[in-house]
Parts: C-alpha cells; sequence; structure tokens
C-alpha cells in the first residue's frame, strides 16, 4: 500500500517548513523540506566554484552529490551543511540552480524515493503538482509579502546574519518571480490544493487545519 502523503507548497517565507516540520510529528510521518536539496546542490555549486549558469556542469554535480537529509540536518557528500545552505550567498543563488531541468530531475527523483518508502510531509514549490500528484492531502501556503518578508527578516536574525527587512521584501519578490515564471515545474496551486492564507493566523491553527484535513482523509470524507 502506498504510504501517507502531504504535500504543502508555497512561496517563500509563507510558513511551509514550520508548519510541515509540526504536521509530520504529529503524524509520526518524515519531514522532508526539499528546498533544502535545491539548496544543498547550491552550497556545493558555490564551494567547487563551479558557474551557476553551466547547466551541463551543474546538472552532473547535482546527479553526482550525494545529499542526506534528516528532520533537524542535511548532509551533501558527507559535509554537515545544516546552516551552511540558509546564508545570503546560497539564498541568491538558490532560484537560477533550481530553474535547471536537469537538477529538478536528479532532485525529483531523490524526492520520490524518498516518499516510496516512507510517509512524508513534503514542502518545497512543485510537490503537489509535479513530485507528488496523487498525495493524499495537498495544501498550498500563502501570505502577503510584507509578512513573509518579516518572518525572512526574523529568522536570519535568530540565525545570527544581519539583514535589512526593505531588502529582504524586494530578494523575496525577486525570488517569487523567478520561482513562478521558470519554464520548469514552476511554484503553482496544485488545482486539488487546500490553499491556507497564514498571514494573520498562527502556526497552531495553520497546523491545526491540516491536521483536520488529515483525518478527513483518512476517514474517507
Ligand atoms: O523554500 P526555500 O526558500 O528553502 O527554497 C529554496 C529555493 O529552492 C527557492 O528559490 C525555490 C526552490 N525550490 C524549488 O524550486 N522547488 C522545490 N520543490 C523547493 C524549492
Amino acid at each position: 500500500m502506498k504510504s501517507f502523503s502531504v504535500a504543502i507548497d508555497g512561496p517563500a517565507g509563507a510558513g511551509k517548513s514550520t508548519v510541515a516540520r509540526k504536521v509530520a510529528e504529529r503524524l509520526g510521518l518524515t519531514y522532508v523540506d526539499t528546498g533544502a536539496m535545491y539548496r544543498a546542490i547550491t552550497w556545493k555549486v558555490l564551494r567547487e566554484q563551479v558557474d551557476p549558469s553551466d547547466e551541463v556542469a551543474v546538472t552532473r554535480l547535482a546527479q553526482q552529490a550525494k545529499i542526506d537529509i534528516h528532520p533537524t540536518d542535511i548532509w551533501v557528500d558527507g559535509v554537515r551543511v545544516t546552516e551552511e545552505i540558509r546564508s545570503p550567498e546560497v539564498t541568491a543563488r538558490v532560484s537560477a540552480v533550481a530553474r535547471i531541468p536537469g537538477v529538478r530531475e536528479a532532485l525529483v527523483e531523490k524526492q520520490r524515493a524518498i516518499a516510496q518508502t516512507t510517509g512524508v510531509v513534503m514542502d518545497g514549490r512543485d510537490i503537489g503538482t509535479y513530485v507528488l500528484p496523487d498525495a493524499d492531502v495537498k495544501v498550498f501556503l500563502t501570505a502577503s509579502i510584507e509578512e513573509r518578508a518579516r518572518r525572512r527578516h526574523l529568522e536570519m536574525m535568530r540565525r545570527g546574519f544581519s539583514a535589512d527587512l526593505e531588502e529582504l521584501k524586494e530578494a523575496i519578490r525577486r525570488r517569487d518571480e523567478a520561482d513562478t515564471t521558470r519554464e520548469h515545474a514552476p511554484l503553482r496551486k496544485a488545482d486539488d490544493a487546500v490553499e491556507i492564507d497564514t498571514t494573520s493566523h498562527s502556526i497552531n491553527d495553520v497546523v491545526e487545519r491540516i491536521l483536520e484535513l488529515c483525518r478527513t482523509k483518512v476517514g474517507g470524507g
């Protein structure tokens, strides 16, 4: 029998990872942060000084990289990169790496393989539309750009990076634009996804709402 899967998509800063992690904990499922996988490849591209616009070289690197993803840590080829993948340098270049079809193919294959072996809560941009089109529950999280920038700002401060709120807002706008207009698997709400605007809702409210959707699904409703 296919394992239970929950797909959570949405733009940067909508609260996906916090919410997905909690839903996974409550349901005893594996949390998979697919953005972290694109970030890990980007980290390796920077580290090996590969030109991010060289699609052939970046694709080869993505195909060869061994990514180990755990609920709280991520390794690339045996190096723990949990903090490094959140750096401003990686954040600034990840969209360029994520738009390369060969990179997406390599990572989607890994994502589907994980979902085949275990129940997952997977968050990203194309999970409900492309990676797991048969996910049991699909959620599309949104929030206003101001609120998303405010959350990113808080998160960066917590991680010890300095950040300017207006610059963050602009960076989020640019990343949204890049993620929604790219040719291959752009950010888009799946037709059968439930949209939840998190701007004025607490994390717990959103988590409860998703758990309710999961219960309804299991109950056959
Ligand atoms: O969620 P995040 O900010 O960590 O994602 C990093 C980047 O990776 C983001 O610019 C979009 C891209 N991404 C993607 O293209 N597809 C996914 N499934 C997840 C992330």
